[in-house]
């Protein structure tokens, strides 16, 4: 078995059509990637498990926010002042490096061309835009730098209009742009990217046991998802390190092909965000319990993940290279298809409507594949190498007893099932 690298998932997800370079036919845009038919199967499935596991949770809501906000936003969250990176440009060529990443590495020349570097100057990593109809009465705005400061401006919206009590999460899944300086990973960072994130309002004296509560948990659902459960691991980072209102934050990360990487922060970011955005919108977001009358600012828990990172190293994770085959080991609930349905031989009629027939019936209940092209034996390495968990055969028996055969991606061993059986087969195999 060969080790996975980026090059052969870069490879796999273009030729079967899970991502493709934004804007392929002029050159591509660095650090911009679309998601192709399987790859939004995939991505769907993944976001709605994220979905389900939340909801599973007490008092936990959704909220589906704007991408641009008030640009006071950002002046409030410290994104204009702090989300800089230090930069420096070359003499001679002009392209512009991470200073952090080249002193990471010893190197102090251009890596193009080896001219003369500037001294550093801080870039923001915002993504502007302009809003308005008229030349000259355009506003500039800011495409959101983090998902999460949505849910702190509709947190009183949805404290009041849903009639909460505390404690309460409101979960979002949705964009952020970052103009990243590197981006050079595939879709590890982007600048255009998905985040999940849940905020959990809590009194300030039970932050410490909520804290506990959603690093665990968090780190459960990300284990749940992976066959390599030694690739998962929590990060704590050091106190020196950490943001003035912060007492502690760990990452969960994941071990990549390039080392261990960030996969979902969990931050304590105690009272910092409804404290900056009452200051700059001029408004008290003081609590007064109505049962007891004590009064609080709440607390926040952030968990904060990529859904595009997740996509990634649950490739990374899944990428088997055997003798003869490809193979993606997806947990069948992520796969883009969770069947594939095939008739024995594609020049006999009745095995071919039979098959459409059993594919247009499961269809309803699964995501399922076609397919009729080639021999059996390549049609289920075509489905090992996308992760799909089952294969479904219609041969002559089918066509005497109502039985079909039902192949393994894993074992690759292959049962007899009678057809009223195959939606609880397959269900049992799902959960
Ligand atoms: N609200 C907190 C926040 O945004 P972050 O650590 O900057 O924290 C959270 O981002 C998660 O978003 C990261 O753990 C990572 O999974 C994902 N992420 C951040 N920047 C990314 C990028 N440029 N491309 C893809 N995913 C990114």
């Amino acid at each position: 078995m060969a080790d996975v690298d980026l090059e052969k998932i870069v490879s796999l997800c273009k030729r079967r059509g899970f991502v493709f370079p934004n804007s392929e036919i002029y050159g591509g845009l660095q650090g911009f990637y679309d998601y192709g038919p399987l790859g939004t199967l995939m991505k769907n499935n993944i976001k709605n498990i994220w979905r389900k596991w939340m909801a599973e949770h007490d008092n936990v809501y959704e909220i589906d926010g704007d991408i641009i906000t008030h640009p006071r936003v950002w002046e409030a969250s410290g994104h204009i002042q702090n989300f800089k990176e230090p930069l420096v440009e070359c003499k001679s060529c002009h392209k512009r490096f991470s200073m952090e990443k080249l002193e990471e590495q010893g190197i102090h020349k251009c890596p193009e061309c080896e001219g003369k570097l500037t001294e550093p100057k801080n870039f923001s990593i915002l993504v502007e835009a302009q809003v308005g109809v008229v030349e000259g009465d355009k506003k500039t705005v800011y495409l959101r730098g983090e998902a999460c400061q949505t849910i702190y401006l509709d947190y009183e919206n949805v404290l009041q209009s849903m009639h909460l009590k505390f404690p309460f999460g409101i979960c979002q899944i949705g964009k952020a742009f970052r103009n990243e300086i590197t981006s050079k990973q595939f879709l590890f960072r982007l600048r255009e990217f998905e985040q999940w994130d849940l905020q959990w309002f809590t009194k300030p004296e039970e932050m410490e046991k909520w804290f506990e509560y959603w690093k665990e948990g968090r780190m459960d659902f990300y284990k749940n998802l992976i066959n390599k459960k030694d690739k998962i691991r929590f990060y704590q980072h050091p106190a020196d390190k950490l943001a003035f209102y912060a007492k502690k934050a760990f990452d969960i990360q994941y071990e990549a092909p390039w080392g261990w990487s960030e996969w979902e922060g969990i931050h304590w970011r105690s009272d910092y965000d409804l404290t900056q955005h009452g200051k700059f919108a001029g408004k008290d977001f003081t609590y007064t319990d109505p049962e007891t009358g004590e009064k609080y600012l709440p607390n926040i828990v952030e968990t904060s993940g990529g859904v595009d990172r997740t996509f990634l190293y649950l490739l990374f994770d899944a990428y088997q290279e055997e003798e003869n085959r490809i193979v993606l080991q997806l947990n069948p609930r992520i796969a883009p298809y969770q069947l594939a349905v095939f008739p024995l031989l594609k020049n006999k009629p009745e095995l071919v409507a039979k098959a459409k027939e059993i594919y247009a019936s499961l269809r309803q209940n699964f995501s399922t594949a076609y397919d009729e092209r080639g021999n059996i034996g390549k049609r289920y390495y075509a489905q090992d190498e996308i992760g799909t968990p089952w294969c479904l055969t219609v041969d002559f028996q089918s066509l005497q007893d109502g039985t079909v055969t039902i192949r393994d991606r894993d074992s690759m061993k292959q049962e007899r099932v009678a057809l009223d059986k195959v939606i609880e087969y397959i269900d049992k195999g799902l959960h």
